[in-house]
């Protein structure tokens, strides 16, 4: 086992304590458990204790001269940043789209010109699993860079079995390989191939009767997810695909009422999804039935800021119960980062969502929204060594400056993987 690691003195401790059991909703969400010259002791890749300086300092004097000792002084520690939606593993990007949106062109115009989903797709599709495995890797170093400890990664590039796999087992490759814990998402329902045009039933039955079993059967994913959306698939359709993958043990989530409402927050609710993700055109009734429901409602404030959209109703998800998380839904169309900080001062300002409610959103909330909610996101004896330290005094100040990265030290699993702002160096792969 490796050296214990003693994070002291840090200005401010965000613990997130007792917030493991359900994901923290309403004021809930503003109870951050700060300890103020707070340190954290990490043993085994697990947090041993936590809590005032003084008191580690004293429980720990014995064993202090054979740790690692990280000074936090003046500095803010959070539990390990955690992103809930992702779409890690693509070939390519996008740019071109991007310059045809600035004159005009719409999202799904795009796509339905057999851009869009479909480029990226024929991009992963021609892309050997080596290249797919190095583009993504060094995806995870930046996400690590930002404080980022562990991320949900979805399939959907593929659209037929085989690139559906070869998605799913670089990702499951790089899990294993790469500090981040990436957790995997099924998604052959991210878009029509546009051979099924015509027949999108047809594409369903595949995905029920073929995709899901296979990828079940290999333990490939935890979770289905489907781009219920106007033009792409209906909810009565995505109902069908999402109770499918309930009797193959995957749980449903959902890409809802992104661009058209189309009732997806209420058939989030109804199948029992751990969460619902986008909800920029969700209904009141539906985002009160997710409520009731306790499904997180996961807010992706960089999508809408890039394809110029207005942006969800965050403030009135908080105020309505909805227990929320925010994501980056970094992938290569709608949203080309992994700065889960800028994301999370774009929930500030563009969701009316509180510095301290967003803190919350990226740490025990998204840790909720992908089943994780019993071994990370807060800062607590028994959890896993995940911890972010970032150079700004306060909570507050990691929102209010922005655009810049601010990560210092990242801890994963109790080891030391960025340091000074910089990866150790057994990470730079390329
Ligand atoms: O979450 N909305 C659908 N899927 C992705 C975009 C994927 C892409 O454009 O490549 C999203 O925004
Ligand atoms: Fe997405």
């Amino acid at each position: 086992m490796g050296k214990a690691i003693f994070i002291r003195k840090a200005a401010q401790l965000v613990t997130l304590r007792g917030s493991s059991g359900a994901p923290l909703v309403k004021e809930g969400m503003s109870e951050l458990g700060i300890i103020e010259n707070g340190s954290v002791w990490i043993e085994n890749g697990m947090i041993q204790a936590v809590g005032k300086d003084e008191v580690l300092f004293e429980k720990f004097a014995g064993q202090i001269h054979q740790a690692d000792v990280v000074d936090a002084t003046g500095k803010l520690v959070t539990p390990g940043l955690v992103d809930p939606h992702t779409h890690l593993v693509f070939a390519g990007s996008r740019e071109d789209e991007f310059n045809m949106r600035l004159k005009g062109a719409a999202y799904m115009e795009i796509m339905n010109a057999g851009g869009g989903i479909h480029a990226t797709t024929r991009r992963t599709k021609q892309a050997a699993p080596e290249e797919l495995f190095q583009e993504s890797y060094t995806r995870l170093n930046q996400f690590l860079l930002h404080g980022v400890t562990t991320v949900e990664a979805k399939s959907g590039y593929g659209m037929e079995w085989k690139t559906e796999r070869k998605q799913l087992e670089v990702a499951k490759q790089l899990n294993e390989q790469h500090p981040i814990e990436v957790v995997s998402t099924f998604m052959g329902a991210h878009a029509v191939p546009i051979e099924y045009k015509n027949n999108p039933e047809g594409f369903v039955k595949i995905i029920v009767e073929e995709m899901i079993p296979k990828a079940a059967e290999l333990k490939l994913a935890e979770f289905n997810d489907v781009f219920c959306e106007q033009g792409v698939f209906t909810p009565e359709q995505a109902r069908t695909i999402l109770e499918a993958g309930k009797v193959y043990g995957l749980i449903p989530k959902l890409h809802a009422d992104e661009i058209e409402p189309y009732e997806g927050a209420e058939l989030a609710a109804e199948v029992g999804a751990i969460s619902a993700d986008h909800l920029l055109k969700a209904s009141e009734k539906g985002l009160k039935a997710m409520a009731k429901k306790g499904v997180v409602g996961v807010l992706l404030p960089g999508t809408a800021y890039f394809l110029m959209a207005e942006s969800a109703n965050g403030r009135k998800m908080v105020d309505l119960g909805v227990p929320v998380a925010v994501s980056t839904d970094c992938n290569p169309g709608s949203s080309p980062t992994v700065s889960l900080p800028f994301i999370m001062n774009l929930a500030c300002l563009k969701m009316g969502l509180t510095p301290a409610e967003v803190i919350t959103s990226a740490t025990i909330n998204a840790a909720h929204a992908i089943g994780r909610g019993q071994e990370i996101g807060s800062l607590e004896v028994g959890k896993k060594g995940d911890v972010t330290i970032f150079n700004v005094e306060n909570y507050m100040k990691l929102q209010y400056s922005y655009g810049m990265n601010h990560t210092d030290t990242v801890v994963k699993s109790g080891k030391v993987v960025v340091k000074g702002g910089r990866l150790v160096e057994e990470l730079s792969l390329s």
